[in-house]
């Protein structure tokens, strides 16, 4: 009897392209690493063009695409777009351009929020440019028409984590301001609706208080992407391969190493990203 075909590809070598306005998606690498660890992976921060959530829909959507053509250049069988902001108004654009290349977005977690509020009451925290999208209202439509989604603006607040700022008094006082409004709405659960903000979960659980859940997308994304390489989250056994991780920055390098180094558990090659 013939032995069952190997297969073609081997999915733990896919190269897992990955990237955001800027520091906010290293959350979601950090789950990828942890979901996925085999798989090599190249990270693209586009801090030079950072944030994203206070500029043109034209202007995201084009840097998206740039940033597309490099990771596909580089050898990526799969985009991640760690980015709630580029994912809200650009992943069509990047879905059409490469169509053969799978793409995983990263959207505010409606859906699981609205599973997990017992009084149906849910906070959304992103940038201005994620909540007036169509995508955003097309997403509480299909999913929190029965909830009350009080959405909550963050400008500035992306920015300030950018710099690596996560524990000064101004930081602390902005998320404040911010959260004051969804502590008025009295809402149960708040959806962290862009990358960076897991970064500073800690003060925003401390503004809304401890009986407040909140809401991050990055595992769900890692699985996600499991998933479409063909793997099953759940039965992927703990390698001694560690894929490799290299970051890029359009911006500047020594801060991305800086942050990688307090950010991220795993160690990464850090250089900078080509002219695009
Ligand atoms: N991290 C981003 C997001 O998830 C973008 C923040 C920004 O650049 O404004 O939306």
């Amino acid at each position: 009897m013939p032995s069952p075909a190997a297969p073609l590809h081997d999915p733990t070598e896919t190269l897992l392209g990955v990237f955001d306005s800027g520091l906010g998606g290293l959350s979601v690498l950090s789950a990828l690493h942890d979901t996925l660890p085999a798989n090599p992976k190249l990270y693209v921060a586009d801090s030079a063009h950072a944030p994203y959530g206070e500029r043109s829909d034209a202007f995201v959507t084009e840097r998206t695409l740039k940033i597309g053509e490099h990771l596909v250049d580089a050898g990526a069988g799969l985009i991640v777009v760690a980015c709630n902001t580029a994912t809200a108004v650009a992943v069509a654009a990047l879905r059409e351009r490469w169509p053969g290349v799978p793409v995983v977005g990263v959207e505010p977690a409606i859906k699981p929020a609205v599973k997990a509020s017992p009084t149906g009451r849910i906070g959304v925290m992103a940038t201005p440019m994620t909540l007036r999208s169509q995508k955003f209202e097309r997403l509480v439509e299909a999913h929190g028409a029965q909830a009350t989604i009080v959405r909550q603006p963050c400008p500035g607040l992306a920015g300030q984590i950018e710099r690596g700022d996560l524990d000064s008094p101004e930081l602390r006082a902005m998320i404040d301001g911010f959260c004051e409004p969804l502590r008025a709405a009295r809402v149960d659960t708040v959806v962290l609706g862009c990358t960076h903000y897991p970064f500073v979960s800690r003060h925003i659980q401390a503004a809304m208080g401890p009986q407040v859940r909140l809401i991050d997308t990055a595992w769900p994304v890692a699985r996600q992407t499991a998933r479409l390489l063909g793997m099953d989250p759940d039965l992927i056994q703990a390698t001694e391969r560690l894929g490799s991780v290299r970051l890029q920055t359009t911006g500047d390098v020594a801060h991305l190493r800086e942050v990688a180094s307090l950010w991220l558990s795993f160690p990464c090659e850090v250089g900078a990203a080509p002219v695009m």
